[in-house]
């Protein structure tokens, strides 16, 4: 059986479960099946270097392409059949709780040989994607990822539109996925699993054909555990959205991309190739490329003056509840001791024994932490201080925020789901907490998260 054979579209629209929402939204749905297995795959083109055993969906690298309409029912078997339990989150889709799937906080893992339906109906358009969350730095540095796609009602005409989930690999001599650094304290402590190997799509610097003088649009995702990536285009292009949100139509050519950030582009070619390079490392790495190849047929998409989205406001913020995180730990960081269910211990214990060197305002981070009890309706602002020497990406579940600099009141021109804070920076996320819940908040480099970097946010 191939992967396609696994995705079967079919209309349930009259299983449309009471899930709140209307029923307009509620006309059509899909149904997805998604397997999560091992699978062996070389990640190299070399055939010197043998094959690594993957975990993945529906037998690809990455998962497949899931593209729904936006406000559509959608439907999602999980099928377990890895060796241990597993979960799918939704990375920045705004859903019910119970459909989040954070294993042992919004659901109990999904067993080996088990099953569980997530049922939601996406309520933005944007670049969304899905990956394990269980075990997460494990089992996403094994492959469990894939795109998620929502096409709203007017998305840009294009001639392709193409997603490139980006991933590093961390690779032993013999070319396979290192297995035996898995869970090393080091990368834990420091910038976290880091890859020697680039992959676009599971592949080694694709070459892609396009028409030629097409216009194209690119959704970038980083699905790396820990790397910033750092990619440089060809030309300049036009930034169309980040996180899946609109954003005012900007020219970039250098774009930094932290651990689940994703931006759309709008790229206009020529007749000639157009490659991304990723210069994370100072060494220039090629990624892959757009190739105009005349076999295709000609480009249509007429090239028109694409208009900037309405600016969201604030927010008001007059009873906003403001929620101080102090983030320490790390290498060469400032951490002494931190409580770990409920136990002040100093920091070498902590490592040495439980694996543990990050913390939140002196809390190490479980299922059990709670960085607030949140009133549905609350504004609230989460006033973070990256008191570290490593950057992290800020990830909040269920919600988008904008992002404020408290030092100038600077406010991002557009919502987010992810914000990469730099050593020392500070920064305010701010949201509205419309959905009940317990929402995790936590840093998406995934060594960090599991070493202390997370908290909950409740919404009741
Ligand atoms: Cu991409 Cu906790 O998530
Ligand atoms: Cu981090």
């Amino acid at each position: 059986m191939n992967r396609r054979d696994f995705l079967k579209a079919t209309s349930l629209a009259a299983m449309a479960p009471s899930f709140g929402l209307s029923a307009q939204t509620l006309s059509t749905s899909t149904q997805f099946r998604l397997e999560a297995a091992v699978i062996e795959q070389a990640l190299t083109p070399y055939p010197e270097y043998k094959a690594s055993s993957l975990w993945t969906y529906n037998g690809g690298l990455p998962g497949p392409e899931l593209r729904v309409k936006q406000g559509e029912l959608m439907q999602a078997e999980l099928v377990n059949r890895l060796p241990e339990p597993t979960t799918i989150h939704w990375h920045g889709i705004r859903l019910s709780n119970g459909m989040d799937g954070v294993s042992m906080l919004t659901q109990p893992p999904v067993e080996p040989g088990a099953r569980f339906q997530y049922v939601f109906a996406p309520p933005d358009a944007g670049t969304y994607w899905y990956h394990s969350h269980a075990k997460t730095w494990q089992q996403m540095a094994r492959g469990l990822y894939g795109p998620l796609i929502v096409e709203g009602p007017d998305e840009p005409v294009v001639d392709h539109d193409l997603v490139c989930m980006i991933d590093d690999w961390r690779l032993n001599a013999e070319g396979q996925l290192d297995e035996a650094s898995f869970g090393r304290l080091h990368d834990w402590a420091h910038g976290g699993r880091l890859g020697n190997w680039l992959t676009v799509n599971g592949e080694s610097n694709p070459q892609r054909p396009v028409k030629p003088g097409s216009r194209v649009r690119l959704r970038l995702i980083n699905a790396a555990n820990a790397r910033i990536f750092r990619l440089q285009l060809a030309a300049p292009a036009l930034q169309y959205a980040l996180d899946g949100y609109r954003t005012p139509l900007t020219s970039i050519q250098d774009i930094e991309l932290a651990p689940a950030q994703r931006v759309d582009l709008i790229i206009d070619l020529t007749a000639e190739p157009f490659p991304l390079t990723e210069v994370s490392t100072g060494e220039p790495y090629p990624a892959f490329s757009l190739v105009p190849d005349a076999a295709l047929g000609t480009a249509t998409a007429a090239k028109v003056t694409l208009t900037d989205p309405t600016p969201e406001s604030l927010p008001n913020l007059d009873t906003a509840k403001r929620l101080p995180l102090h983030m320490q730990g790390g290498a060469m960081g400032n951490l002494t001791e931190a409580s770990l269910d409920g136990v002040m211990r100093p920091i070498r214990e902590l490592a040495r024994e439980y694996q543990k060197v990050w913390a939140f305002n002196g809390v190490v981070g479980n299922m059990k932490s709670r960085l607030a009890d949140l009133r549905l309706g609350d504004t609230a602002i989460v006033e973070i201080w990256n008191d570290t020497r490593w950057p992290h990406a800020m990830h909040l579940h269920g919600f988008h925020f904008w992002v404020r600099d408290p030092e100038t009141g600077t406010v991002s021109a557009s919502r987010r789901d992810t914000h990469l804070m730099h050593a020392g920076e500070r920064a305010e996320l701010i949201f509205v907490a419309d959905n009940p819940g317990l929402w995790l908040l936590h840093c998406h480099m995934l060594e960090h998260h599991a070493a202390g970097m997370g908290t909950v946010i409740q919404v009741s």
